[in-house]
Order: structure tokens, then C-alpha cells, then sequence
């Protein structure tokens, strides 16, 4: 894993730029991302070009011996754009239009902007595709950030009618399709299709949805244009974008198909307190991070682009954008540094080199503060690198890795998981439409309660994409796959055939159609073929409401939030009080049919670990450990200092003689360790 850094040469007096450049070689970094904002410095004026500022930019990072990944600075275009393009901006869903002032202000579906963004993305290519310095470019800048997924325009309309008569025969047919018989909905022409807000009350669920994946089908279209270019006159570099974490606005997985490397935005412990409501994870991971938060992403976008993944922003210390920003604990930007080498980044860079004494962000803490001295991160990327020095030259010694890779590690290859959670981002927007679980229920935040579940029984998981092969994994388990597909019911068949593998489902997988509607033989739809059953009533209960299903042998399940009711000849495991069952298997098929609380997740997704012949040890809250190639590592998110040798054991190849390549074998909070997996 290489490490590097976000830099913005234009917020700085050029004087500088060669010091941060020599400082950043010093402190170990490798690759410098540039340029994601800077249109208004390359083009202050419509036609008037200036390259030449950033070509000595490029040039000063590359005499240190520095890589550029080169963003398109489309997420920002300068205020001269929307005098000439006044109906550029997007609109939001109460008819607000996103005006200039900050960033992403524009529509994803006005082709003029479009054009406007080939034509930049065209000439920066053409003067730096072929530099020697630039590896890489980002497309625009987070996609989607600041809830830019879905515009309300007069233009994403009359581009939403166009889609949705290319995706159905004839009006006739989307009006079946969608039930819109009901409430007498019915339409004539695309043309009368509206947008599927400001209606009086909830608009049909499948105009929600068609419209969801329109808007996903845009941005992977805009995304696409500007690859397009890229791929013209930069061949051979790579081209990526940064996505975020806890965001499913739009389908990754097809975005992803056009890209090389899967990127995203890892800052922790804004994520905990932005988007975690549990009040004991807020307490006792807010100067951390949430054990299992960074490494879920980690491994979802692992899954997206064939094993290809970077960090391209880390959080270095405080952020500006969270309710609270609390400061990461001593030694924690190392940690999440060794982490993201565990899950097989190829590359974690940090956000940002120097924090900004202007603007929005003044806050935000970087590499350097605002006086150009060093921060705490600084002293821990320095630290990081000196030891994946030290691993690398551990591993030659050994000859543990080949040194001619390109990247010490390649993640498809040395990351092999025997457990997939399968991820389906439609799949999930189907859920948030109509959220079966009641208002409080969060599909995204059920899926990453699984997958802490078997991080906590010291497992590495795979997040796959929903047309992922799913051979030879020892368990599958769906949990966001709410859509019946007739694809992944063949993958899992393929799975359970060739390989015996475990499939485990949760509630709500294969309820809806790609339309929105309950398939004709009920849930679980196709997946009856995999265990015979169907769900004949589904129930969501309030928060404080907890159910507890019980077994012959007295054991007990405690859940909540959700339940469905099952018709089937199989006997259930256990039975609530009211009689409805809970727990059905078939031949190694499961079907759990309610949402279990976190004690009862982590002793049946203990049993299917066991039942796939998959090792498993308790590793409790806070411990968290993963295997990558020929090395383990061990993290301690938690307060109490850990001894590995007690708490981990022959499983992980942990014993009073092994010796610790990186770190020691007891961890305090915020420390790692790396040894032999033996
Ligand atoms: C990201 C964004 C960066 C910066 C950062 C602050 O979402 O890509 O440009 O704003 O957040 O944490």
C-alpha cells in the first residue's frame, strides 16, 4: 500500500509548492491528488485557458518523484458557467433550486453542462494524459454529496420520461407495470408522466423507485461521458472516482463498471456522529470510529471494481461538517492507515495536506495546520510508512510477497473470504421507500449489524455486488436483497450445488418485483425454490417493542422492528409467544424471518459460521483482527489494553512464541498489530 495526500497547489503561494513537495517525499507519501476544484483557476473565464500554473504544479510534485491523480474539477464549475447556462443548477424535492455558493450546483440531467464538462475534461486530458507524473484522474468529486443524487428540474423530467419510455413497450404496459390502475393514476403518453413528488399524499412506490434508478442511470451516464474522454486521450491511466461512506443514493455497482479502481471518503468518526444513533456505539467509538464502519466500506468497495480499491480521502483529525467533532485518539490515523491495508487498499491518501485558514472549512484539521507546521497526523502517516517499509522488506526477506508487483498486495487475489454478504443498492432503495421495518428501521444500518457480526467472530467478509459469482463461498447471506431476481437465485442454486454453500436470508429479500410489486406467488418469490416457504404477513413494531421466540430446549431469541409471518411445512426453530415461528432451514438454507436484536444477530450468524465449517472465536466489542496474503493483523478499538495471546489464540495463530512484525502483543486503545498468519 502506497500513501498519499490531497493537495490544492491554487490555495497556496507558489513559493511553497516545492517545500510541501520535498515535505510530503520526507513524510513517506507517494500520491498527490490535485486539481478536483480548480476550474475557475484553469478557466476564469469562458475560452481563457490557463494550464500553465498547474503543469508547474505537476512538474514541482513530480521532480520530488511524486505520482498525480488528476481530478476534473467538474463538482465545481465557476460562476461565469451559469450566466451562460442559467438553467444548469438542480432542484430539490420541495421545488428549491440549488443555487452558486459552495459546490455541486448542477443538474445531472442537462446535457449542456454535459457538453461543457467534455470540453474541459478534453483539453486537461489532451494537455496531461500523457505527463509521466499523472497515473491517474478522478472523475468530479463525490457524486452525489450534499444530496445532489436526485434533481427535481424541468430537465431531469423531461429526461425521466425519455428513460421510462425506453425501459416499457408502451405507456399501456408501465401503467400495468406500475399498478397504476389504482387511484386511478393511469396515463396516456410519457409525456403526462410527472415527477413523483408534490403530489398530495405518498406518490406509488414505483414511480419512486423507476425514478431512483433513473437518477442512478444519469449520474452513471455523466460519469461515463467524461470517462469516455479520458480513456481518448489518456490511455493506459487509470480512472477512478471517490465515493462516500453510508451512501446508497445510487446504484455503485453500475458506476463502478465503467471505472478501474473503486475510491472513497473514509472519515470515521464524522460518519458516528452523523449517522450511528445507537447512544452506547456514540459513547464509547466517538474518538475511534465504529470498529466495523470503516472496514464494511472497505470491503464494499473491494467488491466493486474486480478487487481494485483506494481510501482517496482520510480523515487526519477533526472534521467541520458533523453535529460534534471530536478529536481521533492518539494513534488512531495509524490504525485506520493499517486497516485499509488489511482489506488490500492499494492506496491511502489523506484529506487534506494543509488545513485551510479560509472559506468552509476552516476547521477541518489536515496533515499540516493552517502555519504550515506539522499535526498529529503528520507524525502518524511519517509512522506508517516507516512500517510498511519495514513489512516490505520483512516480507522480501521472507519472500513472502513478489517484489516486482506493481502493488505489494493485489486485494482479488490475497484477500479470500469464505463469507459474502451480498449488496444490492436498488435492493435497498426499494426498503427506504416504503421502509418495512417502520420509520426507524434502516436497511443500510441492518446490513452493517450483520456484517459486525462476523467481524466480531474474527471473519473476513466479501460485500459483493448482486450479480456477483457466488461460488465457493462457504456462506452467503442476503440481507438488502429485497429485489426477486431471477439471476441471483441462479447464483446462489450454482453455489449451493457446486460448493454446499450456506445461504442465510433475512427479511424482506425477494418481496417487491423490479416494478414494486409483491411477486404473484408472495414473498420470497424465486428463492421458494431454495426453501419452501412464504411470507403471508409482515409486521413493523415500535421502538421500545422487543418479541422472544423460544425453542423446545428453552433457548431464546430476542428481536424486533420487523416480522413476517410464515406459511410452510418446515417446523420452525423456535416460536414466539403468539405462535408465529421464527427460524426456518432447509438443507442448509435459512431463512430468518424477524430482525434479531444485536445479542441474538451474533448467535445465529455464529451458528451459520459454524454450520459452514467457517473458524470462529468472540473477539468481544471492540477487538477486530483480519488476514490479508501471508500476514494477520489485530486492532483495539476499546479502552482496556488487550493481550493478544489471550484473546486470540491458535485460530489466528497467536501464541506465546509469536513474534510481532509491527506493532506489540498488547494493544491499548488505537493500536494494531501485524503478524505471520501463518
Ligand atoms: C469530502 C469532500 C472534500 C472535503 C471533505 C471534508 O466530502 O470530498 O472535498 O469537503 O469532505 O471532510
Amino acid at each position: 500500500m502506497k500513501t498519499g495526500v490531497c493537495y490544492y497547489p491554487e490555495h497556496w503561494p507558489e513559493e511553497r509548492w516545492a517545500i510541501d513537495a520535498k515535505q510530503m517525499r520526507e513524510m513517506g507519501l507517494q500520491v498527490i491528488r490535485i486539481g478536483e476544484f480548480a476550474w475557475s483557476k484553469l478557466e476564469n473565464h469562458e475560452g481563457q485557458l490557463s494550464f500553465d500554473w498547474l503543469e508547474r504544479a505537476i512538474d514541482t510534485l513530480h521532480n520530488e518523484g511524486l505520482s498525480i491523480v488528476l481530478g476534473t474539477p467538474t463538482a465545481t464549475p465557476p460562476r461565469w458557467m451559469l450566466d451562460k447556462h442559467p438553467d444548469m443548477l438542480a432542484v430539490d424535492i420541495n421545488g428549491r433550486i440549488r443555487d452558486f455558493g459552495s459546490r455541486r450546483h448542477y443538474c445531472f440531467s442537462y446535457q449542456p453542462y454535459i457538453e461543457e464538462c467534455k470540453r474541459i475534461v478534453t483539453l486537461l486530458a489532451q494537455k496531461f494524459g500523457t505527463h509521466p507524473a499523472v497515473i491517474a484522474w478522478q472523475t468530479d468529486n463525490e457524486y452525489g454529496c450534499h444530496e445532489t443524487s436526485i434533481s427535481y428540474s424541468k430537465h431531469a423530467l423531461t429526461a425521466f420520461q425519455h428513460w421510462c419510455s425506453e425501459q416499457y413497450d408502451s405507456i399501456h404496459q408501465l401503467n400495468e407495470a406500475w399498478g397504476n390502475v389504482f387511484w386511478s393514476m393511469e396515463y396516456d403518453s410519457y409525456d403526462q408522466i410527472g415527477l413523483p413528488t408534490g403530489t398530495v399524499t405518498e406518490s406509488n412506490p414505483s414511480h419512486q423507485l423507476a425514478y431512483w434508478r433513473f437518477s442512478s442511470d444519469q449520474i452513471r451516464s455523466f460519469n461515463k461521458a467524461q470517462v469516455d474522454v479520458l480513456r481518448e486521450h489518456s490511455p493506459g491511466k487509470d480512472v477512478l472516482h471517490n465515493f462516500m461512506g453510508n451512501f446508497v443514493e445510487f446504484d455503485h455497482h453500475l458506476v463502478s463498471k465503467d471505472l478501474d479502481i473503486a475510491t472513497w471518503d473514509n472519515y470515521p468518526l464524522g460518519f458516528l456522529t452523523r449517522d450511528n444513533t445507537d447512544p452506547l456505539d456514540q459513547e464509547r467509538f466517538s474518538r475511534t470510529g465504529h470498529p466495523d464502519g470503516s472496514s464494511f466500506h472497505h470491503d464494499l468497495y473491494r467488491g466493486c471494481c474486480n478487487g481494485r480499491w483506494w481510501v482517496m480521502e482520510q480523515q487526519p483529525g477533526p472534521v467541520n461538517w458533523a453535529p460534534y467533532n471530536p478529536s481521533p485518539v492518539d494513534g488512531m490515523v495509524r490504525l485506520w492507515g493499517w486497516e485499509a491495508f488489511a482489506h488490500g487498499a492499494e492506496v491511502m491518501s489523506y484529506f487534506r495536506w494543509r488545513q485551510a485558514p479560509f472559506a468552509q472549512e476552516q476547521t477541518h484539521a489536515g496533515l499540516l495546520l493552517s502555519d504550515a507546521t506539522e499535526d498529529v497526523a503528520a507524525r502518524e502517516v511519517a509512522q506508517l510508512n516507516r512500517e510498511l517499509q519495514t513489512l516490505q522488506t520483512h516480507a522480501k526477506a521472507h519472500s513472502l510477497i513478489d517484489a516486482g508487483s506493481q502493488y505489494a498486495i493485489n486485494a482479488a487475489d490475497s484477500l479470500k473470504s469464505d463469507i459474502a454478504i451480498v449488496f444490492d443498492y436498488a435492493g435497498i432503495a426499494i426498503q427506504d421507500i416504503q421502509p418495512p421495518g417502520g420509520q426507524h428501521f434502516s436497511a443500510l444500518g441492518f446490513c452493517q449489524k450483520v456484517y459486525g457480526a462476523c467481524r466480531q467472530w474474527g471473519a473476513n467478509v466479501d460485500v459483493v455486488s448482486p450479480d456477483a459469482s457466488l461460488l465457493s463461498y462457504k456462506l452467503v447471506i442476503l440481507c438488502t436483497s429485497t429485489e426477486d431476481k431471477p439471476a441471483l437465485l441462479e447464483n446462489l442454486l450454482n453455489a449451493k450445488n457446486q460448493s454446499n454453500t450456506v445461504i442465510a436470508i433475512f427479511p424482506g429479500t425477494a418481496s417487491r418485483n423490479s416494478n414494486y410489486r409483491i411477486p404473484e406467488i408472495l414473498p420470497p418469490g424465486g428463492l421458494q425454490e431454495l426453501i419452501a416457504l412464504r411470507v403471508i404477513r409482515s409486521e413493523s413494531l415500535p421502538p421500545h417493542e422487543s418479541l422472544t421466540a423460544q425453542t423446545d430446549d428453552n433457548q431464546t431469541f430476542a428481536c424486533g422492528q420487523w416480522r413476517e409471518c410464515i406459511q410452510s411445512d418446515l417446523k420452525p426453530a423456535a416460536v414466539f409467544e403468539d405462535n408465529w415461528g421464527f427460524h426456518y432451514a432447509d438443507k442448509r438454507t435459512h431463512y430468518v424471518n424477524a430482525i434479531p436484536e444485536n445479542s441474538t444477530l451474533l448467535k445465529i450468524i455464529g451458528d451459520f459460521l459454524r454450520e459452514a465449517d467457517i473458524d470462529a472465536v468472540d473477539l468481544g466489542p471492540y477487538l477486530r483482527t483480519q488476514r490479508i496474503g501471508p500476514w494477520r493483523l489485530a486492532f483495539n478499538y476499546g479502552m482496556e489494553t488487550v493481550d493478544l495471546a489471550n484473546n486470540l489464540g491458535p485460530l489466528f495463530n497467536f501464541d506465546d512464541q509469536t513474534s510481532v512484525i509491527i506493532g506489540s502483543r498488547t494493544l491499548h486503545q488505537g493500536e494494531i498489530a501485524v503478524w505471520a498468519a501463518g
